[in-house]
């Protein structure tokens, strides 16, 4: 895989949900392999929308969307090789972490996924110690995910993710809900995952966390368009343009 690989290319999309208003409108991106990028933009401007179309869940409804060098549509996901190729290498975090946390105990949401893969049990047990003492959540391998607190919650979700090693990672609000060290704590994974070199692409209105999480922001405003792109510094020095884009 080389360096420059393009792994997201959007062209003009926009989308749409049945009969409502445009959601997402004229979104023109690349995304490169390990670059980290922040989208950001008050409630409503589209980000929860743009990540579902990065992760495959739905489609441009105008325009295209192309990830390895393939269009995405529901028949490219048809191909059972190419679904599985892309279920590995690319991971949501929902925003609502309790809408992704479904399996009866911990450790079977957190196996679901190698399950799914078809590895083998003794190797399942491995990377279930690995990930379990990486997150710190080996205590919590036979609770049911119910019985955790929020930022529990979100280690155990995320670690159901990543125990699958993706290459791109699109996290949802990923701080949302959480207190000071949970925060912490998943900004530091967040660090880590950069410094593997995995593609990083996290929703947040939350600006203070940007220089952790990434390198480039773009920006989507109320008219759910880009309105700008840039490093960090170059937008958050910005201040006039902040408060107009509804975020400071
Ligand atoms: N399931 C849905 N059905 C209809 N409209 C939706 C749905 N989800 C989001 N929208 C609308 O799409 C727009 C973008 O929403 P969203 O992507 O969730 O924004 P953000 O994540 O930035 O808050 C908003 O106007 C929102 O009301
Ligand atoms: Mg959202």
């Amino acid at each position: 895989m080389g360096y420059n690989e393009l792994i997201f290319k959007l062209e003009d999309v926009s989308y749409s949900y049945l009969n409502h208003r445009t959601a997402l409108f004229s979104i023109n991106l690349e995304i490169y392999r390990g670059e980290s990028i922040a989208i950001i933009g008050p409630n409503g401007s589209g980000k929860t929308t743009l990540l579902k179309l990065l992760d495959g869940l739905i489609f441009p409804s105008k325009g295209s969307i192309y990830a390895f060098g393939k269009k995405l549509t529901e028949k490219t996901f048809d191909d059972l090789n190419f679904n599985v190729f892309f279920r590995k290498n690319v991971v949501l975090l929902f925003q609502d972490v309790n809408a992704q946390l479904f399996s009866p105990t911990v450790e079977d949401e957190i196996t679901f996924g190698l399950i799914q893969l078809g590895l083998e049990e003794r190797m399942i047990k491995e990377k279930v110690q690995e990930i379990g003492e990486l997150f710190r959540i080996s205590h919590l391998l036979n609770l049911s995910p119910y019985q955790l607190s929020e930022g529990e919650k979100k280690k155990v979700a995320l670690a159901s993710l990543l125990i699958i090693d993706p290459d791109v990672i699109l996290l949802d609000e990923p701080t949302n809900g959480l207190d000071p060290r949970s925060v912490r704590e998943l900004l530091d994974f967040i660090v880590r995952f950069r410094s593997e070199g995995k593609t990083v692409i996290t929703a947040t209105h939350d600006l203070k966390i940007i220089p952790s999480i990434a390198d480039k922001v773009y920006v989507l405003g109320e008219n759910k368009k880009i309105i700008r792109e840039g490093t960090y510094e170059s937008i958050i020095q910005d201040q006039n343009f902040l408060v107009e884009a509804n975020l400071l």
